[in-house]
């Protein structure tokens, strides 16, 4: 059973097309708010052992550094004065750093924990942002404003069973002439399995139920991949017009053993062999 309060009066946009979903050793049913419910409930309980293990550069943030990577910063452009919907935006990080930078920002996730520290780093640091318990799917029903730019990074996209209804969200939820960007995890990496080794298919779509998490955190939860390909053709069917897609040989986590940390925080494999991480940037085209 799904917390109402989650997703408020519900979307009329929500197409509620994926009803099953497949574990590794047959056929599994589970509706689409069970996932969503299960997925809160592991971001409730991984948020916390994430903070605790120092996953997240809370230091150099305390600092007042940015948690933006530059090629963030360089590839988003100014957000000084601007509205900005921060999606999945967790312990509000990303949020925050984009507040410091003179917007004027919404962060919204699915998780109460994850909003939590987000609201007591706000506090701590004095930087005033809005945080909105709400899933990515209901976002117009529950916000029903409009931005000038929408923002999601890392690590967001396997959490969504549908992006034709992200991508639609997206388009409506930003004002004529306004940006969409997202920087995140290649969907080729998540082929290979912790060993290096290839595991699974690159094209399987279909929502996996995972036992175990990491984080120190034992809670079932389902991810979902999508093909780069994917990505793109549910923004430019939603209307928004790609202005590009770069691909990085750099992860933002250490992966697999072997991975070197850059200069810049950033982590590669000897080489630079695949793209680790891609970002796409477009904009709601002015009628
Ligand atoms: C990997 S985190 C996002 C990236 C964040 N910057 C970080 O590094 O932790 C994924 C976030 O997506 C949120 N999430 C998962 N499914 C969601 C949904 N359907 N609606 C809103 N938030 C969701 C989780 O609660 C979690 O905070």
């Amino acid at each position: 059973m799904v917390d109402t309060a989650l997703r408020g009066q519900g979307s009329p946009r929500r197409r509620n097309r994926f009803t099953r979903t497949r574990h590794l050793d047959g056929r599994v049913n589970e509706d689409i708010d069970t996932i969503f419910e299960v997925n809160r409930r592991f971001w409730d309980a991984s948020t916390p052992s994430k903070m605790e293990v120092g996953s997240y550069p809370l230091g150099s943030f305390r600092e007042g550094m940015s948690t933006l990577f530059e090629h963030e910063h360089d590839e988003l452009g100014d957000v000084m004065g601007k509205t900005v919907l921060h999606l999945q935006c967790n312990n509000g990080l990303e949020t925050l750093s984009l507040a410091r930078e003179g917007a004027d920002v919404v962060g919204v996730d699915i998780s109460d924990e994850s909003l939590r520290y987000a609201r007591e780093l706000a506090a701590e640091t004095g930087i005033e942002a809005e945080f909105l318990r709400c899933n990515v799917y209901d976002v117009p029903a529950v916000l029903n404003r409009e931005f000038d730019v929408v923002y999601t990074s890392r690590g967001v996209l396997v959490w969504l069973p549908d992006l034709a209804d992200w991508a639609d969200i997206i388009a409506h939820s930003l004002t004529e002439g306004g940006r969409f960007y997202l920087f995140e995890g290649h969907p080729i990496a998540d082929v290979y399995n912790d060993d290096g080794e290839m595991d699974g298919s690159y094209f399987d779509s279909c929502p996996r139920r995972y036992e175990e998490a990491g984080f120190g955190v034992d809670q079932e939860h389902y991810l979902t991949q999508h093909t780069l390909g994917g990505v793109v053709s549910a923004l430019v069917s939603s209307g928004l017009q790609i202005e590009f897609v770069h691909e990085f040989p750099f992860a933002y986590w250490r992966q697999w053993d072997g991975m070197v940390e850059d200069e810049r925080g950033r982590w590669r494999v000897p080489g630079d062999p695949i793209p680790l991480t891609f970002s796409i940037r477009a904009v709601n085209p002015e009628t």
